[in-house]
């Protein structure tokens, strides 16, 4: 088995479309195309994800082979994510990987998306050590997981309803501002106060919900315009910096409580809300308080990449997990416990 394999990885699970390529475990290249279409729809419309994926996959593959300094016959693997995501989306990677590892008779290896953003973490130094807490928080997740080995997890706790990314995306759509509104409210809420006390999402165990917060700023909205007609013009950073303040609060008490009940004190954090900065501080500061041992991921790895998919593959790769070519995307797959 050669120890230090190039390996192609291929990221499409949502609307970005990315390509990455791995030297053993070492990263040459990681490039992401965007999808500025979704912007005006106030989230990701599927047909149109999957229309800019076939678009981008060979200009950013290509790219990434480049930057990697590589030729395409040099790869001794191809990696996709196979799922969870959006069907049409997956299913561009998917056919992409299979052609290639076709063409050039190489393994093919599948890689779960959300294990992909835990993953993350092992792309540079330093590493966690197993085991560790993970609060996995995307536009479509939000776990809390005790991540015992590379494909061992246990899921303690997720959403009941919207995750905590969606709930910044459908907030955000209520204040005007435009998808993902994830980073947009993050940037408002520096200049802002936590002025507005909104309910703070608070059910037993590790479940996490946020459906019920969205609608309460929905109808403080409604209510406060009543009053002042151009009320989010005038308060804007106040009212992201209290809907920042109460979602991340939601994150860390469970965080906490798991620390506490699992005596685990390694704690990491993955996914697109990740690169929040009010978590990220929050995160911080229960650090130096806990003595925690905390791992928090470069920005470049906590929102949608390739990265994370070519580093769970090299893990893969050594096990010789290989899939065949047979293999479908699956959309709604789980977590490996
Ligand atoms: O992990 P990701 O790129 O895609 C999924 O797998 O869902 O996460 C995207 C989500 C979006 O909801 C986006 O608004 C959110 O991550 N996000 C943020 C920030 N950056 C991205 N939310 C809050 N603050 C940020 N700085
Ligand atoms: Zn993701």
């Amino acid at each position: 088995m050669n120890q230090s394999p190039y390996i192609l990885a291929i990221e499409s699970s949502c609307d970005d479309t990315g390509a990455a390529i791995f030297h053993g475990s070492q990263l040459l290249s990681n490039l992401t195309a965007n999808q500025k279409v979704h912007e005006q729809y106030g989230g990701v419309v599927p047909e149109l994800a999957s229309r800019k994926h076939e678009e981008h996959i060979i200009p950013v593959v290509d790219q990434a082979l480049a930057q990697a300094g590589i030729d395409v016959t040099q790869l001794d693997a191809i990696a996709f994510t196979v799922g969870p995501g959006l069907l049409g989306s997956l299913l561009v990677g998917c056919s992409f990987a299979k052609t290639l590892a076709m063409s050039l008779d190489i393994p093919l290896i599948t890689v779960n998306h959300m294990e992909a953003h835990i993953m993350a973490h092992f792309i540079e130094d330093p590493k966690p050590q197993f085991p560790f807490l993970c609060l996995t928080v995307s536009g479509g997740h939000t776990q809390l997981i005790i991540v015992h080995d590379f494909h061992e997890m246990e899921i303690l706790g997720e959403t009941r309803d919207d995750a905590a990314g969606e709930a910044f995306d459908k907030i955000g759509k209520y204040l005007g501002l435009s998808y993902p509104a994830g980073p947009i409210i993050d940037k408002l809420a520096k200049e802002g106060k936590p002025k507005y006390k909104f309910p703070k999402p608070n059910l037993k165990g590790y479940e996490f919900s946020y459906s019920g917060l969205k609608t309460a700023v929905l109808y403080f909205l409604r209510d406060q315009k009543k009053l002042n007609p151009d009320f989010i013009q005038d308060n804007l950073s106040d009212v992201c910096c209290s809907v920042q303040s109460v979602i991340v609060q939601s994150l860390m008490d469970k965080v906490i409580k798991a620390s506490n009940e699992y005596g685990i004190n390694r704690i990491t954090i993955a996914g697109g809300v990740s690169a929040n900065s009010g978590l990220r501080k929050a995160l911080e500061n229960h650090t130096d308080e806990k003595e925690w041992d905390t791992y928090i991921p470069k920005i470049d790895y906590c929102t949608d990449n390739a990265a994370m998919i070519g580093i769970a593959a090299y893990y893969k790769y050594l096990k010789e997990d290989f899939a065949t070519l047979d293999i479908t995307p699956q959309p709604r797959l789980k977590l490996a416990t």
